[in-house]
This record gives structure tokens, C-alpha cells and sequence, in this order.
């Protein structure tokens, strides 16, 4: 029987709301490790940290942006060796999720795996477009690369499809082979690689490639996750000139400030240093996430799912809402998953952090589980 947990509030549809969980507890934001957002753990690279400081004693805080974000998207494109008119930086993937959803609400039914990431629903109520789930087998869950899941025969009125790479609570890495199928039969096709850089061999699935064959493809990238800095909010996407040109008409005038430009600017045009960086990112991952899943999956009650990405996602035989109340108590935050449509109370999702942080984790599960057990 499913323990009842009034917590007072609505699940969270994202994770990361530090300030409000610490003013819940009554302690300084400081004084918790947030597990619930999925970054890496490390400081911002200091060519990123020094391109901030300058930024702020000179003209990037007193001037506007620049409103052709020049300098950023050509070091975009140069490092994915591309044209850069086919890049367009904005505040967060999140606001250039808003323009795809308007060119998708005029293609017609989309279509995203369920459970999956809700900010895609977000973005398109925006425009009234309408959206059907395509759910997700969870019995299937492979560490490596998989086969995108959804065969396109089964859901013929899709005309729009939302991809995850790698998904999305799951962590499923998809093949671009597999993938790339979908751009012959969709109107659009939507991939978020938000998280893609970080996951070891990633690159080699991403469909940046592809675009300047494909007017339909629209990629998003986020830099919120690979350099920690989710406050900054920039992302940008990879699309046809044409359809950028448009959505640079229906935007504000300043969609990306001038300390995420020349912040963004600096850290994307040190290629060896961003070499470096995402080389140190999935070494990362490589060692912590088969570390901490397999003391996980010693614990009773608890099975974490192996994932691609620097998450992983947890399932229990029943609630785990009480679980992670508790260990929310020993100052250690998971996402709760209920905001996942296809999930609920029976699953958690914990962002990877150095040993350190995943040994905190653990010793926060571990005193949880003493007091109380699943089982
Ligand atoms: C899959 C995915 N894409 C995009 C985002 C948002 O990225 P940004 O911070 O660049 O808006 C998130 C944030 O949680 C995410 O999980």
C-alpha cells in the first residue's frame, strides 16, 4: 500500500527548484545537495567564468547584445562545422522550444514519447497545437545506444515528432541511424540534444549533420547541463535559414542578454578547451554512473535503470514519495517523477554528481531506508 505524503504542493514540473525546497526545510539553499537538476558538477569552465567577469566591468552589461549574435554564432558553427546561418542562439533551449512549437502547432498532430520531458507540452499550448503521447515501453531499457521505439506505421496522423537524445527521464541514448527515417515521413522533426555532448560517443548519434539536407529538421542544444550553467540560460538551434529568419522576426528584440553572449562566444570558440572539457564530462559519466547505480541497486527496494547520461532513473515496488521526503530531511534533493506523464509516485530520478556528492546520496538513502524500509 502507497504511503500518503502531503507535501502542500503541486509536483514540481521540473527539477532544480532549489530556493523554494530550501525555504521549505527552513535551511540556506547551501545547504543542500541538488540532485533533482542534471548538471555537471563541476565549476564553469574559467574561460567562461573570466568572459563573465569582463562582461560585467565593460560594455556587455551597459551596451544592448548584439542583435545578430555574430560572434557566438559563428564560434557555434565553426565548432560543429557548419553554416552559420543555419544557428540561432536563444535564452535557454527552453525559449527556442517556444518558436519550434509554433511552426509545429501549424504542421499538425505532434507526437512525444510519454513519460518524456514536459516543457515540449508547454511549448506548444503556447499556439494551441495539439499533441498526442507516444508511450514508452519501461521494460526495455538498454545501456548502450537503442533503436528509436516507436515504429512511424503505428501512429499515421502524427505529423510532428519531439525527440529526446537521450531521453528524457530514461537516459535512452537513440541511433541517429534509427532516427533518421522519421525525417522522410514527419512534416517537422524536433531533436532536443540537450544532453547529448555529455554522453560518451554521443556526438557520433546527434543529427546536426543532417540539417543542411533537411529543411523539416530542427536540432536544439542547451549549454544549461555540459558547463553548469543553468542561471546563465542559453541554448541555440540548428535549422534551416529560412525558418531561423522567421522566428528572428517573431522574437523580442534581446532574446539572449550580453553576458550570455559573450560569455557563450568566449567558451565555444576555445575548441581545444571545449575538446577538453566534454572529454572530462564523459569520463565523468563513464565511471559515476555505473558506480552509483550499482550501489543503488544493492539497496532493498530500489532498482536504478542504466542510463546514457548523467541521470539516472529510479523505480520501486511501491511510493517512493515518502522516501525522498525523507531524504530531502538529510539535505539531499531527487526529482520527484510525477510530473512525467507514465510515471508517478514509484519513481525518482537522481542527477549524477562527483563521488563525493553520489557518496552523500547514498549515505542520505541509506539512513532513509534504516528508518524506514520499502520492504
Ligand atoms: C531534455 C531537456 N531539454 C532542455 C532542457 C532545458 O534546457 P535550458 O536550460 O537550456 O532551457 C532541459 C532542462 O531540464 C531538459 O531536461
Amino acid at each position: 500500500m502507497s504511503r500518503v505524503v502531503a507535501l502542500g504542493h503541486r509536483p514540481p514540473t521540473h527539477g532544480g527548484n532549489l530556493n523554494q525546497e530550501a525555504a521549505r526545510m527552513g535551511l540556506r539553499p547551501g545547504q543542500l545537495l541538488d540532485a533533482s537538476a542534471s548538471l555537471v558538477p563541476f565549476r564553469p569552465p574559467a574561460v567562461l567564468r573570466r568572459a563573465l567577469k569582463r562582461g560585467i566591468q565593460g560594455s556587455a552589461l551597459r551596451d544592448y547584445p548584439d542583435r545578430s549574435q555574430q560572434e557566438l554564432r559563428a564560434a557555434i558553427a565553426s565548432w560543429h562545422a557548419i553554416d552559420k546561418e543555419t544557428v540561432l542562439p536563444g535564452n535557454g533551449a527552453a525559449e527556442l522550444f517556444t518558436w519550434t512549437a509554433r511552426d509545429a502547432a501549424g504542421c499538425g498532430l505532434s507526437g512525444f514519447l510519454e513519460p518524456g520531458f514536459a516543457d515540449y507540452r508547454r511549448a506548444l499550448a503556447c499556439w494551441g497545437g495539439a499533441a498526442q503521447g507516444l508511450p514508452l515501453d519501461l521494460g526495455t531499457f538498454s545501456a548502450g545506444v537503442g533503436l528509436w521505439p516507436v515504429p512511424v506505421e503505428r501512429y499515421p496522423e502524427v505529423r510532428v515528432i519531439w525527440i529526446t537524445n537521450p531521453h528524457n527521464p530514461t537516459g535512452q541514448l537513440w541511433s541517429r541511424a534509427s532516427l533518421e527515417p522519421l525525417l522522410e515521413r514527419h512534416s517537422l522533426v524536433i531533436c532536443d540534444e540537450a544532453f547529448l555532448p555529455l554522453v560518451p560517443n554521443g556526438e557520433q548519434q546527434s543529427l546536426i549533420p543532417l540539417v543542411a539536407d533537411h529543411p523539416n529538421l530542427v536540432v536544439i542544444r542547451s549549454l544549461t547541463k555540459l558547463f553548469a550553467v543553468a542561471g546563465l540560460r542559453l541554448g541555440y538551434a540548428i535549422a534551416s535559414p529560412a525558418r531561423l529568419q522567421q522566428w528572428s522576426q517573431w522574437r523580442d528584440p534581446w532574446p539572449v542578454n550580453g553576458l550570455a553572449l559573450a560569455a557563450g562566444s568566449a567558451v565555444m570558440a576555445d575548441q581545444l578547451g571545449l575538446k577538453r572539457w566534454q572529454e572530462c564530462v564523459q569520463r565523468w559519466i563513464r565511471r559515476e554512473e555505473p558506480w552509483l547505480r550499482a550501489q543503488i541497486n544493492a539497496l532493498a527496494g530500489l532498482r536504478a535503470h542504466p542510463s546514457s547520461a548523467n541521470y539516472l532513473l529510479l523505480e520501486g515496488d511501491d511510493s517512493l514519495l515518502h522516501l525522498r521526503e525523507q531524504v530531502a530531511r538529510r539535505r539531499v534533493l531527487l526529482r520527484d517523477c510525477r510530473s512525467f506523464a507514465g510515471l508517478g509516485e514509484r519513481w525518482l530520478r537522481i542527477g549524477l554528481q562527483d563521488r563525493r556528492g553520489n557518496r552523500r546520496i547514498l549515505q542520505a538513502l541509506r539512513g532513509a531506508l534504516r528508518d524506514q524500509p520499502l520492504t
